[in-house]
């Protein structure tokens, strides 16, 4: 059998972000639940976190963010081969958001499917896209994450509904003579199942429907501090075996993207991994609260637009969330 031609290597060429106009203060969601703007920014770092209009989707903020990332990359859309939208909130269980946005795009020769590794997906997305690339089965994929969290949040859940925001951030990567994405270090620890769940699931509401017994509106439920636990242990050295498995040590990083959940996971990983000050941080959660698969891509662009990482240097991502999954791997800022 005849394989494809790959590629020695695949980078990311651009980024483009999608952030939704309307910021939300501490004191807006303080409304719904009892605390405090201080709590809030002591426990979980957020200040503001921006939600999307009730008429702007999934789909609407991928497609914005994917436009200003090809735009940037001077790809075509008919050279596209591939979309790859990671998300967790797209309404629809089928079909996927990524067809929607690979018409919208203009990307009429690409493949297009969602990935669903909830807080992670993006860095799993990210590695699809690598692997695409270097195996010949696409020369240019857009890596989009993007989730309107505020659709799946209980406004009135003490532990979940001052976290998180909505928007999304994407990338393109492209074939390459050298390598600008490293090898990724992923995983699942699917006896945590529980600790970040959807309840109710589509089956108990379609048999509510179908008996008129009620039940309450469909939602993210969290078992914070048991994941709070989880990722302060474990995700250190996830971290440590990619920058291992790209060969890159701590001194030679330009920037830290790790998922944005929380600015006190954030300070725990960077002192585990001992990361010099020369290394700059994101904390992109301060003003945009966690976007679950969007998050890494959004911090990487706010670091990027305030000068404080330049084209070239390596960055480590780490993502982690429900399932509990989770991905790590070093990539050349574009
Ligand atoms: O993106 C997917 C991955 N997600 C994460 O990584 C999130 C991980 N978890 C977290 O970020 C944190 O667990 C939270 C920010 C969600 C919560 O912070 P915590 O420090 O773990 O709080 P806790 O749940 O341990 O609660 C501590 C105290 C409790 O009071 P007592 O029992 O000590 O008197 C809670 O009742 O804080 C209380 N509390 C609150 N107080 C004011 C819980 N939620 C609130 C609140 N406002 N919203």
């Amino acid at each position: 059998m005849k394989s494809l031609p790959g590629t020695p290597g695949a980078r990311i060429v651009a980024i483009g972000e999608h952030r939704p106009t309307r910021i939300v203060t501490n004191e807006e969601i303080c409304r719904n639940i009892d605390s405090t703007d201080e709590w809030i920014r002591e426990r979980s770092g957020i200040i503001t976190r921006r939600y999307a209009a009730p008429d702007e989707s999934v789909v609407d903020m991928a497609t914005s963010a994917a436009s200003k990332a090809l735009a940037a990359s001077g790809v075509a859309p008919a050279d596209v081969d591939l979309v790859v939208l990671a998300t967790c909130t797209h309404p629809y269980q089928t079909p996927g958001g990524s067809s929607a946005v690979q018409d919208r795009l203009g990307a009429v020769n690409a493949g297009a499917m969602d990935v669903n590794a909830a807080c992670a997906g993006f860095a799993y997305s990210l590695a699809i896209a690598n692997d695409a690339v270097r195996c010949g089965s696409a020369r240019h994929v857009v890596v989009i994450g993007s989730e309107k969290m505020t659709d799946f949040i209980d406004p009135h859940d003490r532990g979940m509904a001052f976290l998180f925001g909505d928007g999304a951030g994407a990338a393109v990567v492209s074939a390459s003579p050298t390598s600008g994405i490293g090898p990724v270090v992923w995983g699942s620890e699917g006896s945590h199942i529980q600790t970040i769940t959807q309840e109710p699931n589509y089956t108990q509401v379609q048999h509510a429907l179908a008996t008129g017994e009620s039940l309450p509106p469909v939602a993210l439920r969290m078992a914070g501090q048991t994941v709070f636990r989880w990722a302060v242990t474990k995700m250190a050295p996830v971290a440590q075996r990619a920058l291992d498995a790209a060969g890159v040590r701590v001194e030679e990083l330009g920037a830290f993207v790790p998922h944005q959940a929380n600015l006190r996971i954030v300070e725990s990983l960077v002192k585990s991994l001992k990361l010099p000050d020369t290394v700059a941080i994101a904390r992109d959660m301060e003003t945009q609260g966690n976007t679950s698969s969007a998050s890494i891509p959004l911090a990487l662009s706010a670091l990027l637009e305030r000068g404080e990482v330049h084209s070239g240097q390596p960055a480590l991502f780490i993502g982690f969330g429900a399932g509990l999954t989770y991905a790590a791997q070093v990539v050349e800022v574009p």
